[in-house]
């Protein structure tokens, strides 16, 4: 049972973690959930589910659009679904349509962590085709620099540097009890 402290209760909206590949989103987005007591889902493994293969196929036989165009039917589902925490992939929240359907009504929460983490973490899980013999550092760098700017629309920046998942999902809900706060301080009259 959720308690009242629980931002997800107050807010009746998911929880969307964003942010790039090797931020911590699924690890922190497990936690977070169990602390918040509401279900947790992960985008990628929602869309490996649906297709029936896994990412890296997806990108290989249909390529990159493809696999944004599920990507994106199955967050838009997720999101009109029941609340829960739900860890995105890294390109997700870049996409137009789907940032302004998370936006709407969920909170959104930016795994925010240094290139050199990134660099660390990724080379810890393959299946990721974007990185797949590929100058690992240039091209997350590149991807920093298109992406750091939209992640930072989300509502809730978290830097995550050099913290276990369990202090970074506290973290988070520290923040996500002050966003709640402000949010219905705005509101009232
Ligand atoms: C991608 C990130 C991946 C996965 C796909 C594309 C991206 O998810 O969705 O390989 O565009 O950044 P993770 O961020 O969970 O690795």
């Amino acid at each position: 049972m959720s308690h009242p402290q629980s931002p997800g209760f107050a807010h009746n909206g998911s929880i969307v973690l964003v942010g790039l590949m090797g931020a911590g989103k699924t690890s922190v987005g497990r936690r977070l959930a169990k602390r918040l007591e509401m279900p947790f889902c992960d985008a990628d493994e929602e869309i490996v589910k649906a297709a029936g293969c896994s990412i890296e196929d997806i990108f290989e036989v249909y390529g990159e659009e493809a696999f944004r165009d599920g990507e994106r039917k199955v967050i838009m589902r997720l999101i009109e679904g029941p609340p829960m925490v739900l860890a995105t992939g890294g390109g997700a929240f870049i996409d137009d349509t789907v940032r302004h359907k998370i936006q709407e009504n969920s909170i959104s929460i930016w795994l925010r962590v240094s290139l050199e983490t990134l660099i660390i973490r990724t080379e810890h899980r393959g299946g990721r085709p974007l990185l797949k013999d590929k100058d690992v550092r240039a091209t997350l760098k590149s991807l920093m620099e298109i992406r750091d700017p939209i992640y930072a629309t989300a509502d809730i920046t978290i830097d995550a540097v050099g913290e276990t998942p369990d202090e970074t999902a506290e973290d988070i809900i520290k923040e996500l009890d002050n966003f709640v706060k402000r949010k219905s301080h705005r509101k009232s009259p």
